[in-house]
């Protein structure tokens, strides 16, 4: 298919989410090492497993676009966000794959609109992924207390890893 024969938003479309999902390796592989400081290696392991899925979904979309003759130009990388505390860190996280989620449900709507049928599985795949990752994310902030839904005060019981000076390596 040549570009051309591409809606220019259904590029538009590409070009946000490789930047989203190179955000997401960006700040998984972050967390990754950060986590590592405070050492909780079995959830660094786990963030480590959650940048090479978002790596992949990065070169899924890389390899999407060479096949439309497009080439790959992702900008505005969001930076890394910040939390004291692994609760945070996936909260921070639950806001990123829900930018992933809608953002693939609006890519596919608009391609269902036009009729790109071959554009629209390929963000319709990318879709469940995310809507995948969004599920575990969930069911681990709820393992740890539940997902928070103001302020860090409500999660006060949980605070006492807070105060071990390890826990707070930051940035
Ligand atoms: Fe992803
Ligand atoms: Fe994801």
């Amino acid at each position: 298919m040549s570009t051309d024969a591409v809606h220019p938003r259904v590029l538009g479309y590409l070009g946000r989410a490789l930047s989203l999902e190179l955000t997401a390796v960006q700040q998984y592989m972050t967390q990754a090492s950060l986590v590592g400081l405070w050492g909780d290696e079995a959830s660094a392991e786990r963030f480590r497993e959650e940048t090479v899925e978002e790596m992949q979904h990065a070169e899924r979309i890389v390899q999407h676009m060479l096949q439309l003759g497009v080439a790959p130009a992702a900008s505005q990388l969001q930076p890394v966000t910040h939390a004291p505390d692994l609760l945070g860190l996936l909260e921070h996280n639950a806001d990123l794959e829900q930018q992933l989620v809608d953002h693939y449900t609006e890519a596919a709507r608009f391609c269902a609109v036009i009729n790109d049928e071959s554009n629209g599985a390929f963000f319709q795949a990318l879709l469940e992924d995310e809507q995948h990752h969004s599920r575990d994310l969930e069911a681990w902030l709820q393992q740890l207390g539940g997902r928070r839904r103001r302020g860090y005060a409500l999660y006060g019981a949980n605070s006492a890893a807070r105060r071990d000076p390890r826990s707070r390596a930051t940035f």
